[in-house]
């Protein structure tokens, strides 16, 4: 899916946008992953299984099926000349779970607590929304992860579930996945 770009402000007075990636973005991407890997525990990869994950070619070929897909998005936060932030929106096709839309976001650390996660969260939502099938938001956090918690249940999302020893990092911690949710809520005419 495409959307159009938008231009966000951040906390520092500074600019970035938001839009979808396109092949040029491909090296940046796997860049991104890698760092953002490094950078947190609370992913699912460790930097080093970031290497070799995709090849560049690999990678161009997943952001143009992204792109033309109609049930997927990728949204690219450019700040600077580089990528501070992605997050991913996917709706379910399937009869019994088309009502159910999911996010998945990272920033990088040196663009964190400028506002670019709530913005690309509030706009990946809105048009989560706009597909009137969508009656329900959901995601998942790891146990400890308190800035997005924080930012998930800022936006209206609930712990709906917890899967008990989701991750287990190098020096044997087992860390618990939150499951939330977040009801659609449409006005009425
Ligand atoms: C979670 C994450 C996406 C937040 O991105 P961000 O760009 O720093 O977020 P924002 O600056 O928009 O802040 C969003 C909210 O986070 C929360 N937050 C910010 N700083 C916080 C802090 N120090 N402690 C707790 N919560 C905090 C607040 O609710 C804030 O909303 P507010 O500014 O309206 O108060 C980012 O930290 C990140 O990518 N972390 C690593 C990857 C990750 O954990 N991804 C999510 C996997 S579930």
């Amino acid at each position: 899916m495409l959307t159009e770009e938008k231009n966000i402000v951040l906390k520092s007075g500074g600019t970035a946008l938001l839009r979808n990636p396109s092949e040029s973005d491909a090296q940046g991407l796997l860049d991104y992953l890698r760092i953002t890997a490094g950078e947190t525990d609370f992913l699912l990869r460790y930097p080093e299984e970031c290497d070799n994950l995709y090849s560049l070619e690999g990678e161009k070929v997943i952001i143009n099926r992204i792109n033309s897909s109609e049930n997927e998005l990728m949204l690219l936060c450019e700040a600077g000349g580089e990528i501070a932030g992605v997050c991913n929106l996917s709706f379910n096709t399937r009869i019994k779970t088309r009502h159910i839309a999911r996010i998945a976001i990272a920033v990088v650390k040196k663009y964190w607590r400028q506002g670019i996660g709530k913005q690309m969260m509030n706009e990946l939502i809105s048009i989560a929304e706009s597909r009137e099938e969508v009656l329900q938001i959901e995601l998942e956090f790891i146990e400890g992860n308190h800035r997005a918690r924080a930012m998930y249940e800022s936006l209206g999302f609930r712990i709906t579930c917890v899967r008990p020893n989701a991750f287990r990092l190098k020096d044997g911690t087992l860390l618990n996945e939150y499951a939330m949710a977040r009801p659609v809520i449409r006005k009425q005419n």
